[in-house]
């Protein structure tokens, strides 16, 4: 018998939202490394480089990548943690008092989250009386709630898994998922677990980058092999109504360059949907979202970053200015992929994530360095890569602007920003 080696890559065939195969092929930014998976200095040899590209299915619109990895591949070296910025933690009191005035949580309220991480945002609910339970697949995150007195079961959340939690702990009246929706193949056996877990009147807020905003705003760096999808609040109608529940409510939010929560109730749930639905929807019919033409635009769009933005940095390393990289966020991994830049261009990468200090980026090897150690020697111009913290950042930088420092932001389009536009 001949052992067959599992391929970890797998070409998606049919849509994962609703099965179809008219695809429309948006982008293509070859074999690139895993976003995440920060290098030990000195590894030798090439990382493992895996396809990534967008494609876009012509009957939901669900944005898919052309390729998924095997998550036991992606997410074995992953040094996501939720950030601690501060930016997010008002974020995450935001969500928490928002879903509570909608859907008249209570104190006592059982609230489940999936993709629990360390446990953040189930606190802020916490801290309003509510009961809470976390699901994350990553057993030393898991821990990490669990000590900080949340508590996380260190698993996948399926349909198995909604079932074992309404025999111990009972249906809950809030399941939340944020940023963890984009990250799931199987999208329809979640779908399942959810309108179980869910109390009758219960409701599913799911959080992601809004692919409107990601297509106005040409965020194609948040392409990366974790996130499998980009969604329309209509593709998300799609999929929830062949699953027996319903969009009621939809708020749009600033965090990570454009968000949605999307609010699902069971179909038989008392809630009405609100007009927001469907002008969002109509939104982005008039928006283009459906049509070829607004993906081929896109595209175009992103090689002209691709074509401007690394003569640009080189054009400054020339002339003698030193730049390096403001965060090593996953995004940057594909930013520096797409446009090619490396260590000859970029001399460090300064990020507060003490597990990616001291590593380097994937693909370009920059080294990545600790806020104080970039702070003895600081750059004449920082490239952004973290540029869905652009306000928190510049504020916080306001001294490295002061003494002339300049930050380059690459979305939607490159361009500097000095202290005078700051103030001016
Ligand atoms: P984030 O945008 O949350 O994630 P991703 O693109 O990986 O999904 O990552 C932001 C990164 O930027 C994270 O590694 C922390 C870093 N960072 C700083 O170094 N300084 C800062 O002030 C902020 C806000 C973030
Ligand atoms: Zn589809």
């Amino acid at each position: 018998m001949t052992q067959e080696t599992k391929s970890p890559v797998r070409q998606v065939d049919n849509c994962r939202v609703c099965g179809g195969t008219d695809w429309q092929q948006v982008v293509s930014f070859g074999p690139l490394p895993l976003a995440n998976s920060f290098l030990e200095p000195g590894s030798p040899d090439e990382e493992p480089r895996f396809p990534l590209g967008v494609m876009s299915c012509r009957d939901c619109r669900l944005m898919t990548l052309t390729h998924t990895v095997d998550p036991e591949v992606l997410y074995r070296t992953y040094y996501y943690v939720t950030s601690d910025s501060q930016t997010i933690s008002q974020h995450m009191r935001y969500v928490a008092d928002l879903c509570i005035e909608r859907f008249a949580l209570t104190e006592g309220s059982f609230v489940v989250e999936m993709g629990s991480n360390t446990g953040q945002q189930l606190a802020a609910f916490q801290d309003s009386g509510m009961r809470t339970l976390g699901v994350d697949p990553a057993r030393s995150l898991a821990a990490v709630a669990n000590e900080r007195g949340v508590e996380t079961l260190p698993d996948f959340f399926a349909a198995d898994t909604a079932r074992r939690i309404v025999k111990e702990y009972g249906r809950a009246q809030l399941i939340l998922g944020r940023h963890v929706f984009a990250h799931i193949d199987d999208v329809a056996e979640i779908a399942v677990g959810v309108r179980e877990l869910l109390e009758p009147s219960g409701v599913f807020a799911v959080e992601v980058p809004y692919a409107l905003d990601m297509l106005e705003r040409n965020e194609f760096d948040t392409v990366y092999h974790e996130h499998l999808s980009y969604y329309a609040v209509d593709t998300f109608a799609t999929l929830f109504e062949r699953h027996g529940l319903r969009v009621v409510d939809v708020e749009r939010v600033a965090v990570h360059g454009g968000s949605v929560i999307v609010f699902v109730s069971r179909d038989d749930a008392p809630w009405e949907p609100r007009p927001v639905v469907a002008e969002l929807r109509q939104l982005e019919r008039e928006s283009g979202l459906f049509e070829d033409s607004t993906y081929e635009e896109f595209a175009r769009r992103v090689d002209h970053i691709r074509d401007t933005l690394p003569p640009l940095v080189r054009g400054l390393v020339a002339d003698g200015k030193r730049v390096a990289g403001y965060g090593a966020p996953a995004k940057g991994s594909t930013m520096v992929g797409v446009c090619g830049l490396d260590a000859k261009d970029l001399e460090f990468c300064l990020d507060t994530t003490d597990l990616k200090q001291g590593r380097l980026q994937p693909g370009s090897r920059v080294p990545v360095h600790s806020p104080e150690q970039a702070a003895q020697n600081p750059p004449d111009y920082y490239l952004l890569f973290a540029w869905n913290y652009t306000n928190e950042i510049l504020a916080k930088e306001r001294a490295f602007l002061e003494n002339g420092g300049r930050f380059i932001v690459p979305v939607p389009e490159p361009r500097i920003v000095s202290l005078a536009d700051l103030d001016g």
